[in-house]
């Protein structure tokens, strides 16, 4: 996939960037997105199958390819794609069907790093490290940056195997300083507390103005609740 690219990553993945422009890149295969109110996968009670739902996507990716995928990539929360939370554990889940066929997890953090979701990355809230992190937006403060941070021993192969790329503005030192400056006031701030204070406010603001999508009566707090009732009354 076009590293660092918007438009080359969403005509990977979702259909509007596609559209004129025939066929996805080869080799790119996608995975249903964890959506509890619009997925048919269910539980005998009603309530959201999500593993099994993950199951069968890979399941069918299995059969469409050879065995030699290089890597996953998936956000915490499904930015552009809803703001869809990733439900408990999922993370998890695809760290290990990515470790049983020897694919890498790469966390795509531009929208939710740097503090965003109430830690300094929204991978640790269900406590999988990533073999790769890209970072953005908040990043730069504005300016164009962009980050791509994986593991020694990636870098190593990468480095071993010639890996080469650049871009007009790679490694320019204006926005990295500004980088730089940013990494220091959100740890200095302590930015992730701030937006988990203000996150739990929000929450319970819009929670008390809902009603569950799924019944009325229901006093349930899940995170999915209020996005689910948004979509009900579109
Ligand atoms: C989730 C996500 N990943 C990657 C990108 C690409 O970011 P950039 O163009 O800054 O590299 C975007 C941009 O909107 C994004 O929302």
């Amino acid at each position: 996939m076009p590293d660092g690219m918007t438009h080359g990553a969403g005509a990977a993945t979702f259909s509007v960037g596609r559209r004129g422009y025939g066929p996805q890149l080869p080799g790119n295969f996608t995975l249903p997105v964890p959506y509890a109110y619009r997925s048919p996968f269910r539980h005998p009670d009603g309530s959201y199958d999500w593993k099994a739902e993950l199951d069968y996507g890979w399941a069918l990716i299995d059969r469409q390819t050879t065995g030699a995928l290089a890597a996953v990539i998936i956000e915490p929360i499904v930015s552009t794609g809803g703001i869809i939370t990733l439900p408990p554990g999922y993370m998890k889940a695809m760290k290990e069907h990515c470790v049983k066929r020897g694919m890498l997890l790469i966390i795509d953090e531009a929208q939710t790093g740097m503090g965003r979701t109430g830690d300094m990355f929204a991978f640790e809230h269900d406590g999988v490290v990533p073999d790769i992190l890209t970072l953005s937006k908040t990043l730069g403060a504005g300016l164009p940056l962009g980050a791509t941070i994986c593991t020694e021993e990636i870098e190593r192969v990468c480095h071993e195997r010639g890996f080469f790329y650049y871009t007009t503005h790679l490694n320019d030192p204006l926005v990295c300083a500004v980088g730089a400056k940013v990494c220091e006031i959100v740890k200095r701030d302590n930015y992730p507390e701030q937006a988990r204070r203000k996150g739990e406010v929000l929450k319970e603001g819009l929670l008390n103005v809902s009603t569950c999508a799924y019944d009325s009566d229901c006093s349930c707090k899940k995170s999915t609740r209020v996005s689910a009732t948004f979509e009900a009354e579109d």
